[in-house]
């Protein structure tokens, strides 16, 4: 084919893109500015990749900028994640930038082998969470980092296990997020139960909060050590959140309590309450009605690190039938009659 030709082609195909910009009546830039038009979208196309890969610097984005994502992607393959962090930032120049001081004389990292090495070293959190209300199942968390709040739904079922297999390993807390409990939260790690406005989990097919079944899950076969109750949508204050219908698949609307395949609604604001006095009291009957599951260690059986007197430990709270050996662990549980749910929880 002679250059002519070909030149003859190229300038026939632009003529007829530029004709059909210019009679299209969808796309204004293309009307406006027939075929460089295309590369605008073309631009658009790609430009999260172009910002993500060659323009965001390596500490930039979230959640995790580059530099974590590397640090992830080379652990969850086994390969060396020894990377430095921290040598090309502004540290002296950035106000609040947190530095973590060396220790002239550090103390010696305990290694695989040394008689006080131990796979299993836990930090417990400082708090013991609900005995300055005197709650009868008051306990220390054995861990200070626990897993977040991330609903089923919001979550794949694959996601939430692997994350409450995870909590179990770590010993740590897996918090539900306001999708209620699914069999999913089950595998091992011990839960925080959410429930945020919609009560998903703890509502009647007609959507309001039903107390018998929050005390029938908490006292049935599930790992939930505490119930937080979630106020509002951190991003979306005001307007509440939509599980679009077509995420609502009949293992997540069981969980929830909700019909699939419609869209499901967390409103705005709690139907239970409607000021600081009513959600106190609204905290007061979840309370009361639960509270009631001892898990594998009693509440204040383990002692924050630095603390090992019983004494600087937290007094059982008044009304709880635990008996304290010299030690300071618990040495009977009874069981607590408000543990006897007279609704079964959902069967999976
Ligand atoms: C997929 C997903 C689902 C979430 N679902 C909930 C939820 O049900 N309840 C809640 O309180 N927060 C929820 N969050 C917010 C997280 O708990 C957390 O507060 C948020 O991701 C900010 O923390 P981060 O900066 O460590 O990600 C969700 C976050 C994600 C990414």
């Amino acid at each position: 084919m002679s250059v002519t030709v070909f030149l003859a082609i190229v300038g026939a195909v632009l003529l007829a893109i530029a004709l059909y910009d210019v009679l299209q009546r969808q796309h204004a830039i293309l009307r406006a500015f027939p075929i460089v038009g295309h590369f605008r979208y073309l631009l658009e196309e790609v430009g999260p990749e172009l910002r993500q890969y060659i323009i965001t610097p390596n500490t930039e984005e979230k959640p995790f900028s580059r530099y974590q994502r590397r640090w992830i992607y080379a652990s969850s393959k086994r390969q060396n994640n020894y990377f430095g962090f921290g040598t090309d930032q502004e540290v002296d120049g950035s106000p609040n930038y947190l530095i973590i001081k060396h220790s002239t004389f550090p103390e010696r990292a305990p290694r695989i082998g040394d008689r006080d090495f131990d796979p299993a070293y836990r930090m417990p959190a400082a708090k013991v969470l609900g005995v300055a209300r005197g709650r009868r199942l008051a306990f220390r968390p054995a861990s200070a980092v626990n897993i977040s709040g991330m609903s089923f739904g919001a979550l794949s079922g694959n996601a939430s296990a692997a994350l409450n297999e995870g909590a179990a390993l770590a010993g740590c807390l897996h918090n539900t997020g306001e999708g209620g409990v699914s069999p999913d939260h089950l595998r091992g790690g011990e839960l925080i139960w959410q429930l945020g406005s919609g009560y998903f989990g703890a509502r009647t097919a007609e959507g309001s909060f039903d107390l018998e079944l929050v005390r029938a899950t908490v006292a049935a076969e599930h790992p939930v050590r505490a119930i937080e109750i979630k106020l509002s949508q951190g991003a979306q204050p005001g307007i509440g959140g939509t599980l679009p219908a077509a995420k609502v698949t009949p293992r997540i609307a069981r969980a929830r309590g909700v019909p699939a395949s419609v869209d499901c609604v967390s409103p705005p604001r709690h139907p239970e309450f409607l000021d600081v006095d009513s959600m106190l009291d609204f905290v007061e009957r979840v309370a009361e009605a639960t509270g009631c599951r001892w898990a594998s260690s009693p509440p204040w059986a383990t002692a924050p690190s630095g603390s090992s007197s019983p004494s600087a430990w937290p007094a059982s709270p008044a009304g709880s039938t635990t008996a304290w050996s010299s030690s300071g662990r618990a040495s009977s549980v009874s069981p607590n009659p408000h543990c006897s749910g007279s609704r079964s929880a959902a069967t999976w």
